[in-house]
């Protein structure tokens, strides 16, 4: 398995915006949003469980007022923000597309299948 990386840890804080990225994932590139809750980061392909729409209305706004759920912008379905299990709403008990994700030298990386692996130089490069 490759590791490519997402972003510097400190992009991430605790139940704040979401940082955004894009993902390859079901044959196709897709935006995807990476959280940090409970000091653990989770990523989601950036669609509801409802329609297949992106969660978030103000980029990277996907905490609920509590900062306890994901949030839905359009039709308020919830989340749980560490299983992606919808908690409440119209798609309640589906779930969110998670991805893997990881974290380790001061750096968020998404665990991915598909993408060979990057070599020094590139992850140097990246950071830059
Ligand atoms: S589109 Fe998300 S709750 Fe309807």
């Amino acid at each position: 398995m490759a590791e490519r990386l997402i972003c510097a840890s400190d992009a991430v804080a605790e139940r704040s915006l979401a940082y955004r990225f894009t993902a390859h994932y079901g044959g196709r590139e897709r935006n995807a949003i990476l959280i940090r809750f409970q000091h653990k980061v989770y990523a989601y392909i950036n669609e509801c469980a409802h329609v297949p729409i992106e969660l978030d209305y103000n980029l990277g706004d996907v905490f609920d007022l509590s900062r306890e759920y994901l949030i839905c912008s359009t039709h308020g379905a919830y989340y749980n923000p560490s299983s992606g299990l919808c908690l409440g709403g119209p798609c309640a008990g589906r779930r969110l597309h998670a991805l893997q994700v990881c974290e380790h030298d001061d750096a968020i990386w998404l665990i991915d299948d598909s993408a060979p692996p990057l070599i020094e130089n590139e992850i140097f490069s990246k950071h830059g």
